[in-house]
Order: C-alpha cells, then structure tokens, then sequence
C-alpha cells in the first residue's frame, strides 16, 4: 500500500520518456505554447505536473527561468538528473501536492500544465491558484484531452476526467478571472491499429491571459 507522499506516477518515472507517442505528444503541445504564447527570455514559468520534464525542457530555451512542479518524486528525480547531466541552469524543480494542501510560491508571466488537469479532482480551485500566482498581463496554457469515453487510457486509476470539455474548461477560466480566453488543438493522439480499429484523442490548448 502505497503511503500518502508515494504517486502511482513513482513506479513510471524511470520508463517515461521510452514511449514515443508520449515524447511526440510533449513536442506538440510544447510546440503549441511556443506558437500560440510566444514566451520570450523575460519571464518566469511555470510548469505544473511537469512529469520528467518533457514539455519543460522544450520551453526552457525561450525563457528566464522555468520551476517544473510535481507531486511525485520520482519524476522529479528524473528532471533533475537531465537538468544536471546537460548543465541547465534556469531550471529547479519544486515537489507540490496541491491536492494535498500545497502551495507554489512565487509570481509568474507564464504557468502551463499538459495532461495534468485530467488528475485533479477540482480543476476550478486549481485555476484559482494558478491566477493567483500569475503577474499581471501573464499567461495560463492548459493542454488536455477533449472528452473521451474512458478508452485513453489502459488503467484509469487516477483519472478524475475523461477529457474536458472545451467550453466548459473555458468558462472555469472566464470564472476565475482570465480573459482573451481561446483555444487551439494541439495534436491528435492515434491509438490502435488498422485491424482493431484506430481512435483519435485530439489534444486542445486552451489560453487564457491575466
Ligand atoms: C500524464 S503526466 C504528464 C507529465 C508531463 N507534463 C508530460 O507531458 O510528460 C501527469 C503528471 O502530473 C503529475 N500530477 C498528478 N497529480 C498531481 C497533483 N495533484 N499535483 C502535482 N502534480 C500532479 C504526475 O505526477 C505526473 O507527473
């Protein structure tokens, strides 16, 4: 049984990056933030539920300084390994369970998440902090799923959310406070094969400013 500091995200950080479609999907999403946000080498980011730093180690070059935060330690040892290994240093990494009663210290010009939100049981309170911790004119980039009927994933243990729906999301957004609120689709993750029949799970970006 696993103690309240252990994530079932511990046991997969080792092997994260191995798989391709997760590698391709951080790329994209990655991609989506540089074109749609355009971060620039003044601001302070943040990544929430950065993972082994896929998407964070992507947006890093554009700008000043990047705190990726996770819940699990595992995945943080992992970012920090790369971050050592290749000597970057506007990275550092932050151990948070916002679910748990957590909190991200700091001010922001730029806070994203991808395939995070799916993971937390009250997305609304979440935004809430995430406005909260952002300077004034900045930027949220949330990447998830639309809504999907439970098939994305092989075991769904930790899942609250099928995917969300894009208007729905946006209005927690508007809710909290953000405008010039939008969004894009990121990419589209294909599942299955010919034979067993191929599912698309498009991935949106949705932006809001501060
Ligand atoms: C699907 S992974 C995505 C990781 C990374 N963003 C990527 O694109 O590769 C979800 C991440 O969210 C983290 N996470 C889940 N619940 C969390 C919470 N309540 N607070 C902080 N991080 C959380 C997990 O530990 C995991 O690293």
């Amino acid at each position: 049984m696993k103690d309240q500091n252990e994530s079932v995200f511990d046991e997969r950080a080792a092997y994260w990056d191995e798989e391709p479609r997760r590698v391709k999907l951080a790329n994209d999403v990655a991609n989506a933030i540089i074109r749609e946000i355009n971060p620039t080498n003044d601001m302070d980011a943040l990544e929430y539920g950065c993972g082994s730093g896929l998407v964070t180690l992507r947006i890093q070059p554009f700008v000043k300084s990047i705190t990726g935060v996770d819940s699990s330690k595992g995945m943080l040892d992992v970012l920090k390994a790369k971050v050592e290994k290749s000597g970057i240093k506007n990275i550092q990494t932050r151990f948070v369970d916002f679910e748990q009663g957590g909190k991200v210290e700091g001010s922001f010009n730029l806070i994203f998440s991808s395939m995070t939100l799916h993971h937390i049981k009250e997305p609304a309170q979440l935004l809430k902090q995430f406005y909260d911790l952002l300077l004034p004119g900045g930027y949220l980039g949330i990447a998830d799923l639309d809504k999907e009927d439970g098939t994305y994933h092989s075991n769904n243990t930790g899942v609250h959310h099928f995917g969300f729906d894009r208007a729905y999301l946006k209005g927690l957004f508007k809710q909290v406070g953000f405008k010039e609120v939008r969004d894009v689709t990121a990419t589209t993750v294909v599942k299955g094969t010919e034979e067993k029949g191929k599912r698309d799970f498009p991935i949106f970006l949705i932006i809001g400013k501060k």
